[in-house]
């Protein structure tokens, strides 16, 4: 197989601040500097990404006047027109100045709150004069250290009362805008709020305005909390709400690695991939949106190689939608999930018009020792995955 080339029809978009990151953590001092916002979009299209997101942070500093972010913003949306490049998703900084160190929407001062609602807010306006069609929350400092600094209960109750105004306010102005919270189980605070895709599901049900809030899964952030991705996508997609993804890689349980799609569990990753190009096997909802990275060119890298890991995000993800098709469209791969009875997980357990008590009126004649014998096939489609994954078939 050679290295696939993308074009704008994949949907590849990357978060400003993943190229721009400079490679300054708690050890130590950037080791590269940023791009120039347009000239990060000349790339991204030379390289046939097709969408950027950005946190209004990352794009106009925070404090610029208003004369400043006005030119900025044309600039910038001048540079999208020039390249063909589409803002798909914005997203709002309510993790980095210390005002925001006990949250945005949580915090317990409310005059914090109170600045966190106008900022996300005012970049609802911006994400809609964009064009983006996906508003992601992700609510890094909305959580705690000590259980006694909390009132968990009524943090999520203001966390509620946030995302609904926020989300009413999408309304009352028409735009064409959804929300995607982003859940993660920790990293900056000791404990986030909204920790899995669960959680997150979980609150959104409680929402007055939750049609139009959905979620934002991140792989390295589900991997941290011990849990298979591809698992909590699939449920976000059944619930109607994979809005919006951030693909990246991670390595077990420790600190956000944000490496390189693929370059953490792989054949996670290509379970993923799998899931999102070609569906459930008995078919079901699907996703249609971005194929968006959320990752950090590792600070040994140079400023010119962030490049080689933009190419190598993308390249990973069309090698692994090669493989994927080329597994279910194996004979081979089709009579094992035959003998797997995949195809009939799709069946309903009553027969039509069967209730709980006609059920129970008449007991099937299986051989329950029998049937806890019976080889489930699982192993050798694994195995068939593997081989198509590496290449062998
Ligand atoms: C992280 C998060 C963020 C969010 C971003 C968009 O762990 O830092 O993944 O990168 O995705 O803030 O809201
Ligand atoms: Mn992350
Ligand atoms: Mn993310």
């Amino acid at each position: 197989m050679s290295i696939p080339t993308p074009t704008k029809e994949d949907h590849f978009s990357f978060g400003l601040w993943t190229i721009n990151w400079t490679g300054g953590d708690q050890f130590g001092s950037p080791t590269r500097k940023p791009f120039d916002p347009v000239y990060v979009l000349e790339k991204l299209a030379e390289y046939g990404a097709w969408g950027i997101t950005f946190h209004d942070d990352d794009l106009i500093p925070f404090g610029s006047s208003d004369a400043e972010r006005t030119r900025i913003i044309e600039r910038f949306k001048k540079g999208l027109a020039d390249t063909g490049i589409v803002c798909e998703m914005v997203t709002t900084n309510t993790f980095s100045h210390p005002v925001f160190k006990d949250g945005g929407f949580t915090a317990n001062d409310r005059r914090a709150r109170r600045f966190g609602l106008r900022k996300v807010l005012r970049n609802v306006d911006l994400a809609a004069e964009m064009g983006a069609t996906t508003f992601v929350m992700w609510g890094g400092r909305e959580g705690a250290e000590y259980d006694w600094s909390k009132d968990y209960k009524a943090a999520l109750d203001r966390y509620r009362e946030g995302i609904d105004t926020v989300a009413g306010y999408i309304k009352t102005k028409g735009y064409n805008l959804r929300i995607a919270l982003e859940p993660k189980p920790n990293e900056p605070r000791g404990d986030i709020l909204l920790p899995t895709v669960g959680s997150g599901l979980a609150f959104i049900a409680q929402l007055e305005n939750g049609d139009i809030v959905g979620l934002n899964p991140e792989i390295g952030h589900e991997q941290m909390a011990c849990l298979n991705y591809t698992v909590s996508i699939a449920q976000a997609l059944w619930s109607g709400k994979l809005f919006h993804i951030d693909l990246n890689g991670q390595k077990s349980i420790k600190y956000d690695q944000d490496l390189c799609f693929g370059h953490g569990d792989l054949m996670s990753a290509f379970g993923t991939v799998d899931l999102l190009e070609n569906g459930f096997p008995g078919g079901g909802p699907r996703y249609d949106g971005p194929r968006h990275f959320d990752y950090k060119p590792s600070r040994t890298e140079s400023e010119e190689e962030v490049w080689g890991t933009v190419k190598a995000n993308m390249a990973t993800y069309l090698m692994l939608k090669e493989r994927a098709q080329a597994f279910r469209a194996d004979p081979e791969v089709q009579e094992q999930l035959k003998l797997a009875k995949i195809p009939d997980l799709t069946e309903t357990t009553l027969a039509a018009g069967e209730t709980a008590e006609s059920f129970m009126a008449t007991p099937d004649d299986y051989d329950p020792d029998e049937l806890g014998a019976r080889d489930a096939g699982f192993v050798q489609l694994n195995q068939l995955a593997l081989e198509h994954l590496l290449g062998a078939r």
